[in-house]
């Protein structure tokens, strides 16, 4: 009997490469985005766009190093409210479903997204 592993989600999105592209859409479409738009207006984009792949790659089975600061104090001194937090996991879904990304995949990263709610809002 043999058994195949499901590939690490970070295969099945394309790697490095196709998380950086989705990460990209996810943070154009928070930019234009009316609930949390505002949030983003000193931010570098480039700089978020990495740091949201690396922390993806990092926590979806890739080799990379997240080198940014963990969830509680990135989002400390923020209140970000609840309705702030459903627009940003909307944001993420548009930005698979705009990658094609299947409907196995999509649920387990809104799983990980709902795990770190605590970690983001009401700081
Ligand atoms: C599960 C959901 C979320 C994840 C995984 C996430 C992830 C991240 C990461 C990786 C960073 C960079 C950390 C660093 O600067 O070292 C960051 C920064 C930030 N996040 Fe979030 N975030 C989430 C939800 C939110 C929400 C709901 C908001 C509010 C609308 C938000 C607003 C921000 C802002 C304003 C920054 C700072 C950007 C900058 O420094 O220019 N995040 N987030």
């Amino acid at each position: 009997m043999s058994e195949t592993a499901t590939p690490t989600l970070y295969d099945r999105l394309g790697k490095r490469p196709g998380i950086e592209a989705i990460a990209t859409d996810i943070f154009n479409n928070h930019k234009s985005n009316p609930i949390v738009r505002n949030r983003y207006v000193n931010s570098d984009p480039a700089t978020v766009i990495r740091l949201v792949t690396e922390m993806c790659c990092a926590g979806f089975g890739g080799p990379e190093t997240y080198t940014g600061r963990d969830m509680i104090t990135a989002h400390t001194g923020m209140n970000i409210n609840e309705a702030e937090f459903v627009a940003v996991c909307d944001d993420v879904l548009s930005a698979l479903d705009k990658h094609s990304v299947g409907q196995k995949e999509k649920d387990e990263i809104l799983c990980i997204l709902y795990s770190l709610k605590n970690q983001i809002v009401h700081l």
